[in-house]
């Protein structure tokens, strides 16, 4: 065979060729279709950000309040789908919830052929603005609690918000979740990206693709992270044990969560933009410890790791935000996934337009030609 040469988790290996987005990870750049994530985290909302991932535009205002008008008036579930969310075990992790209630939605709209653009825009529609509702719902009925209908004179981010904890979010609370549905809606060829364009490759429905990605989502290493950044800061505790934990932890191998990347060798622009975030909602209510213990981590590891090209990424701030809004720290990831399911579908159009199944090779290190030996032979 050809001199392949193996690259483990396939590092600087171009799997496709795509124009969704852009990173620069020696100069913290990321540019979706162009435009820097920081201006659209400022300025843009999270559905009309999510218009410019999947059409390589900003939406004109007509474009934009059909879109806007569609989402809301898909974010209903199938009561069946409920029944189903209803038979889940309380205990269960809501981003298994919502990978089973994603993969089951696919088959109440049989769009399975992908060669009709219009079905698939159907599809676009329908998994951006149930992703939320089936989230809600898990954690809703886990609590002894019926769902809450979805409102549609909520934005997407705000209408979440109600959907968990029945009552309109403040316009800065809304405001702060859209920028971190922004945040989070693309990252070019990520695991769970990569994932999805794996299985949209063989031309399979929209819902089993996100379920793909959705579960590739769940791994600590990738969208999990956020999640167990709180678990490492709530086990150090106080600010006057970061730097001593740090030392040790780097002593003894330990990855820390919310550190590192496999592109960005300095600090994750995400993260930054997320870390002011949380310093503006904490001029109003304080800095709780757990921020500053953060920062203290940061601030210990940034001559250790620093040279090495590890900083916070983008789940190093983001789970504090949410903690502070009051939303359980095993919605962490679900947030991540409504946010990334806008540039999941981004990427499972463009793999359609010049498509070719996925089937990477390998090296063979394993034994040859060998005999098959009876049973009664055997040692
Ligand atoms: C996300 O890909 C994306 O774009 C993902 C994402 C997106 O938007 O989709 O950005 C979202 O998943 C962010 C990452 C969230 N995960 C974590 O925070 C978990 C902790 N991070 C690490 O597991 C790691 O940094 C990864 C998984 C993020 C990247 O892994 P790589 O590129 O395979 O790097 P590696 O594990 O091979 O590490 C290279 C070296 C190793 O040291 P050596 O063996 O060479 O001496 O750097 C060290 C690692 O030990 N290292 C770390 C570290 N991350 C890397 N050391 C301590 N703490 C860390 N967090």
């Amino acid at each position: 065979m050809a001199d392949l040469e193996y690259r483990p988790g396939l590092a600087d290996v171009p799997v496709a060729e795509s124009g969704i987005s852009f990173i620069d990870g020696k100069r913290a750049r990321l540019e979706y279709r162009g435009i820097a994530v920081e201006t659209l985290a400022q300025e843009s909302t999270f559905e009309e950000t999510a218009w410019l991932l999947l059409k390589g535009e900003l939406p004109n205002q007509r474009d934009l309040a059909v879109f806007d008008h569609n989402l809301r008036h898909h974010r209903r579930l199938k009561f069946r789908i409920i029944d189903l969310i209803k038979c889940l075990p309380e205990s269960g992790h809501p981003m298994d919830a919502l990978q089973a209630g994603v993969a089951a939605s696919g088959m109440f709209y049989p769009g399975r052929e992908v060669s009709n653009p219009e079905k698939n825009w159907e599809s676009v529609v329908r998994l951006i603005a149930k992703l939320p509702t089936i989230i809600a719902a898990f954690h809703r009925l886990r609590q002894g609690n019926l769902p809450i209908e979805p409102r549609d004179d909520l934005s997407h981010a705000a209408n979440f918000y109600y959907m968990l904890f029945e009552e309109e979010p403040s316009p800065s609370i809304s405001r702060l979740l859209d920028a971190c549905l922004i945040l989070h809606a693309e990252h070019t060829m990520n695991a769970s990206t990569f994932s999805g364009r794996v299985t949209a490759s063989t031309l399979a429905n929209p819902y089993t693709v996100v379920s793909s990605a959705i579960g590739t989502l769940t791994g600590p290493l990738h969208g999990g992270a956020n999640e167990e950044v709180l678990d490492m800061l709530e086990e150090i505790g106080s600010v006057v044990k970061a730097k001593s934990w740090l030392e040790e932890a780097v002593e003894s191998k330990k990855k820390i969560m919310g550190f590192g990347h496999r592109v960005y060798k300095v600090k994750d622009p995400r993260a930054t933009v997320l870390q002011d975030l949380a310093e503006n909602m904490f001029v109003e209510t304080g800095k709780p410890e757990i921020y500053k213990l953060a920062v203290e981590i940061e601030k210990a590891a940034l001559p250790i790791l620093g040279p090495r090209g590890i900083y916070p990424n983008v789940d190093f701030y983001s789970g504090i935000i949410y903690q502070s809004l009051g939303i359980s720290r095993d919605l962490f990831t679900p947030i991540f996934a409504i946010a990334r399911v806008a540039g999941w579908l981004a990427h499972w159009l463009e793999q359609l337009k010049n498509n070719r199944i996925f089937r990477p090779e390998q090296i063979y290190i394993g034994k040859m030609d060998r005999p098959y030996l009876p049973l009664q032979n055997r040692p």
